[in-house]
């Protein structure tokens, strides 16, 4: 097992990844406070999983909750679910929420014990490869609303994240695929040799060798804890965290949160962001021919989606939480393993970019 820590004073915590965690017992309890557990999945996870999980929690007094599974469901209506199941079994302010699942369960849990009571103890047990590099270390919570992804949300950060790599082995290739998305990511804003190892071992992590696997979530992980110690409610330098989020968003508002994935729709997001750097001089065309063919190898698109126009998904783009006083803030890059925060790039050249792709 490797053990992570991302450092934010007295509430750092560590990120454990590795084989069989969900058989350690002594991992999970560890991190819980007061004696009630409250573990959240959703109905495809918590199938698969959530018996494992609750057998760690001997002498606790547990309950558990299946969400129906989906994006779509990443909703308000979710959220006061598990608030109603919270005060129906009575649960107290030193209760410990568990989420279970991806991305989706991780954001909405976490958002639930940012707001019950205040603010509860939470733990992450992240089941996808996005998840376990990305989402779940870092203390965002969210929901979407209609008209905009993540739009009503909290930092709260977990106090400990147990990422079993062995949960990977019943995750579908296109999840495993969407979860690279954000792998990628890390080398494109601020790691360079990550890429160029990525590059070099695109096979090996779409086949699943555990070896190239734990190595891609531990780099991924300590590239985001580095920037989530640097800057933890993003005021600055966490927001190239969200490389290709812009355009990604607005894909995933575009097709109401039922079309790609998010990993998929970041993955295009990416090429449009590096595309409209070199088209503003700023990036060399063979770095995004690079980048494209990193992303193309992994298996994630590289156009559009049919029947979104470049407008539609401007008009998205408006709404995105970078922008300040009504102005596009882009995440864009400068070169491989360098990405850099931008506000006042012309409209034009934006419907440029997304026009080529369309
Ligand atoms: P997801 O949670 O929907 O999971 C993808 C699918 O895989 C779901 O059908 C899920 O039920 C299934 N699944 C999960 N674990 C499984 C397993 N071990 N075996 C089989 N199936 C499994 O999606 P995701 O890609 O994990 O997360 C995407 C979400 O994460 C988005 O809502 C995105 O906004 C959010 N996100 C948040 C942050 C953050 O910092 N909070 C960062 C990145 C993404
Ligand atoms: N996924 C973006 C962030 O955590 O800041």
């Amino acid at each position: 097992m490797k053990t992570l820590s991302v450092s934010l004073g007295e509430r750092s915590y560590p990120v454990y990844i590795g084989q069989g965690l969900l058989d350690d017992s002594a991992l999970l309890t560890g991190h819980i406070s007061g004696k009630q557990v409250f573990v959240i999945s959703n109905d495809k996870v918590g199938p698969l999983y959530m018996d494992r999980v609750l057998a760690l929690l001997k002498g606790y007094t547990c309950h558990s909750l299946q969400l129906p599974d989906g994006e779509k469901y990443k909703t308000l209506d979710s959220f006061e679910t598990i608030i109603s199941e919270l005060l129906s079994h009575k649960t107290g302010r030193n209760a410990t929420l568990v989420a279970l699942g991806g991305g989706v369960i991780g954001d909405i849990t976490g958002f639930a014990a940012a707001c019950y009571q205040r603010g509860i103890n939470f733990i992450q047990i992240p089941t996808t490869l996005l998840a376990q590099v990305d989402s779940s270390v870092g203390g965002k919570t969210a929901v979407n609303h209609r008209l905009g992804k993540n739009m009503i949300g909290a930092f709260h950060q977990p106090v400990a994240v147990i990422a079993d790599t062995d949960v990977l082995d019943t995750l579908e290739d296109r999840q495993l695929r969407a979860g690279i998305a954000e792998v990628i990511k890390y080398g494109l804003i601020r790691d360079a040799a990550f890429f160029d190892w990525l590059v070099d071992n695109m096979s090996a992590i779409l086949e699943r060798q555990p070896e190239a696997l734990t190595r891609a979530i531990k780099i991924s992980c300590e590239n985001k804890a580095a920037v989530v110690a640097e800057d933890e409610r993003e005021s600055g330098i966490r927001a190239i965290l969200n490389l290709g989020h812009t355009f990604g968003h607005a894909i995933e508002t575009a097709q109401e949160y039922s079309g790609w994935l998010h990993g998929e729709a970041v993955a295009m997001g990416m090429i449009l962001a590096a595309d409209l750097s070199v088209r503003l001089g700023w990036l060399d065309a063979g770095e995004l021919a690079r980048a494209r063919a990193l992303i193309d190898a992994a298996g994630l698109p590289v156009t559009l989606p049919q029947g979104i126009s470049p407008g539609d998904l401007l008009e998205h783009m408006a709404l995105d939480k970078k922008n300040r006083d009504g102005a596009l803030t882009l995440i864009l890059l400068e070169e491989i393993g360098h990405a850099v925060i931008r506000d006042g790039i012309e409209h034009e050249l934006i419907v440029e970019t997304l026009s080529a792709y369309s």
